[in-house]
């Protein structure tokens, strides 16, 4: 019984990590077309940003159900790994991770949004490149830390 709860705990685990992984994939790619298109209008971006607040809701989602499910897994497993360097580690990339998508992406979103809708078309435009580089290598640094943990959680080195 009780490694039938544990496997649907890991069920779960792996459920949120496609919804959170893949959300945010599907963001890098969303912010990546638009890039390409940007000389196309105001409404485009308005229409990547809208794109974007649905997407975080599905990371934030997605985020929710693997913490869940793992501190599930740990009680199970009375907190094991817990003394394991790999375990320590994934835990920090974790919250790396969270405050990435909830502080980092969500300050440039605004700022972004805000620019669209400054007066002075030049210099908005100029300073929309600089966010959107930057929003893009959150992006990608967000893909990496998960690979990383997926390495881990894995390999599990110790
Ligand atoms: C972004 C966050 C996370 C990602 C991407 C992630 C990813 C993974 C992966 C890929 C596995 C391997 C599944 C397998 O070997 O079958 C795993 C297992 C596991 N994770 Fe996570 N995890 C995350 C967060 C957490 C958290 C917050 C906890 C606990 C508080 C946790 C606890 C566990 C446990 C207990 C296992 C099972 C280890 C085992 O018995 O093999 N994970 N996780």
């Amino acid at each position: 019984m009780g490694g039938y709860l544990y496997n649907i705990a890991l069920v779960t685990h792996v459920v949120g990590i496609t919804l959170a992984a893949g959300a945010t994939v599907f963001d890098f790619v969303i912010v990546s077309i638009h890039g390409q298109n940007r000389s196309k209008s105001i409404l485009d971006s308005f229409v990547s940003e809208t794109i974007h607040n649905k997407v975080s809701r599905l990371i934030g989602i997605g985020m929710l159900l693997i913490i869940l499910s793992g501190i599930g897994m740990m009680a199970f497993l009375h907190g094991v790994w817990g003394q394991q360097t790999w375990f320590r580690i994934k835990m920090i990339i974790l919250v790396i991770i969270v405050v990435n998508a909830i502080v980092v992406r969500r300050l440039l979103g605004i700022r972004f949004q805000k620019m669209l809708q400054a007066e002075d078309v030049e210099v908005a435009s100029q300073q929309l490149l600089d966010v959107h580089r930057n929003i893009r290598i959150v992006q990608i640094v967000q893909m990496l830390l998960f690979v990383t943990i997926f390495v881990l959680s894995i390999f599990k080195f110790n």
